[in-house]
């Protein structure tokens, strides 16, 4: 069993440490969180030693960046990566995922999604409860799709970007880094690079 390690012991990182508790090749064995509130204590039965420094004082062999915050994510990604640590990719037994989809480094891939066939997903990406991620789809790294969001075939989402809870991407639509899609929105069209979009057709609001 490889002993993993979550960095985050929020919502999102709990959910992360269900999931790894019914793999049957992986375990989690501490979260690690700076918030006073939770240091010391003890959080669905695993223990939360500290912040992420501790990581270096526990027995492990991958971690998982919990966190919901895609530019925080990514951050604290690439600091791990630089220092050599192996950024694991849980993925609960629940989901479904092509045989023939590629799964980065580091991916959350929660209850229910569903992941088709020649779809590609970058590092440190969320794939939330019950989202389905169509065929030929090109997922970046660090983005989020959110719980119960639908992506039609050949759809691109960018590095960092957000599809909202319940939204719906279009066949062939382009999401562009860093956008994000409002919950229960459509994209018809192309959604630019840092907007933020909502309704149905959607339509930007306003740059990040
Ligand atoms: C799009 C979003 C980021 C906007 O948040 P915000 O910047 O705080 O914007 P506001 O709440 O001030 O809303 C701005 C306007 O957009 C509208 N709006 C906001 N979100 C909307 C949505 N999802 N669909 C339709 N309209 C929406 C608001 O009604 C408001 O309209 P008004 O100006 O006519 O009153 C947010 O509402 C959202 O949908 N976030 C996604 C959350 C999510 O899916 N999280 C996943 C966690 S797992």
């Amino acid at each position: 069993m490889k002993k993993i390690v979550i960095l985050g012991a929020g919502g999102h990182g709990q959910v992360v440490a269900d999931a790894l508790k019914l793999m049957t090749d992986a375990e989690p064995v501490a979260f690690l969180d700076g918030n006073p509130e939770v240091m010391g204590k003890e959080i669905l039965g695993l223990p939360v030693p500290g912040g992420n420094k501790a990581l270096s004082d526990i027995d492990h062999d991958g971690v998982i960046v919990a966190l919901g915050k895609n530019s925080l994510r990514k951050k604290i990604f690439h600091e791990l990566k630089e220092a050599g640590e192996k950024l694991f990719s849980v993925i609960h037994p629940s989901a479904i995922i092509s045989p023939d989809a590629k799964i980065g480094n580091g991916c959350m891939i929660l209850g229910g999604a569903v992941v088709n066939t020649g779809a590609e997903i970058g590092d440190n990406t969320i794939l939330n409860t019950n989202c389905t991620v169509e065929h030929h789809n090109i997922i970046g790294p660090h983005a989020h799709i959110a719980p119960g969001s639908s992506l039609g075939g050949e759809v691109v989402v960018e590095e960092e970007a957000m599809v909202g809870i319940g939204a719906t991407v279009l066949p062939r639509t382009r999401i562009c880094a860093r956008a994000l899609l409002g919950a229960g929105s459509t994209a018809f069209r192309d959604l630019p690079e840092d907007s933020v979009a909502v309704g149905i057709p959607a339509k930007v609001i306003k740059k990040k």
